[in-house]
């Protein structure tokens, strides 16, 4: 036992209720249905499931969730927008359960997407896992952004550098800033008992980003395809806990389904 083991545990029971919700989510992300029917859903199944929506009232946030469809990096807001055949979303949901925040968003392919979208996909999806893969007390944060940027730009993507990932716990954002491009060596080191996102946005293109009229929708400037994927994560002792992984593999599309 640690004197962390409580929060990790309860963080797990929000990050699990949190990738349960994207795991119902598959079935039904296809062609003709809305980004508020996703919400919608969302919604209910953590209201069910003994939890409640993170965004909802966040900062004037009016929806449970955030869909960002295409060359929309991050925070795009459930509306009536119908999905298409071709297009690829993120979903990213917060669940609190007992005060403790989960924090986790997926790519999802509507019908099939382009090789260009695919291709820009995994390379999102492997860049934060080989980020995760690398955790350890000792490691210093500059780390965690090296090993994204590098594997990103090496084929030829841009790492989003108007968003990052945040320290969470019992407060949804909070210390530190987790940048997902950075100098092997350089900043804070990892400590056990810390509990963070990494949530890397990379482009197909440029990677400067505009947040539209609404205040909240970030787009990428050269209107190129974005993609994210967010995992929040502890340190242990001489390693690293994912709090949101899918209980049913769900990992990157295709999801088999
Ligand atoms: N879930 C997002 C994150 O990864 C934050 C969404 S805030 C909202 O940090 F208000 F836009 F929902
Ligand atoms: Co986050
Ligand atoms: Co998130």
């Amino acid at each position: 036992m640690h004197n962390y083991s409580e929060k990790f545990e309860k963080m797990k029971i929000a990050g699990n209720l949190a990738a349960r919700t994207l795991d119902m989510l598959t079935d039904y992300i296809k062609p003709g249905i809305t980004t508020d029917y996703i919400d919608k859903l969302g919604y209910e199944f953590i209201k069910d499931n003994g939890g409640h929506s993170a965004p909802l009232f966040y900062r004037g946030f009016k929806k449970s969730l955030c869909t960002s469809l295409n060359h929309v990096v991050c925070h795009g807001i459930p509306s009536d927008r119908i999905l298409e055949e071709g297009e690829s979303l993120n979903v990213d949901v917060t669940a609190i359960v007992n005060e403790h925040y989960g924090d986790t968003s997926r790519m999802f392919c509507v019908g099939k997407a382009s090789i260009k979208a695919n291709n820009l996909i995994n390379a999102t999806y492997d860049s934060m896992m080989k980020a995760i893969k690398i955790l350890r007390p000792g490691l210093k944060l500059g780390d965690i952004g090296h090993e994204i940027q590098a594997y990103v730009e090496e084929k030829g993507f841009s790492v989003v550098k108007d968003f990052c990932g945040h320290g969470i716990g019992t407060i949804f954002h909070e210390e530190p800033n987790i940048l997902h491009y950075g100098k092997k060596n350089t900043g804070i080191e990892l400590v056990p008992g810390m509990t963070f996102t990494i949530e890397p946005m990379i482009n197909a293109g440029k990677y400067e980003t505009k947040v539209l009229q609404d205040g909240w929708t970030a787009v990428t400037k050269d209107k190129s395809l974005s993609a994210q994927f967010e995992h929040t994560v502890g340190i242990t002792e001489n390693s690293y806990e994912i709090f949101t992984e899918s209980a049913k593999g769900y990992t990157k599309p295709p999801f088999n389904n």
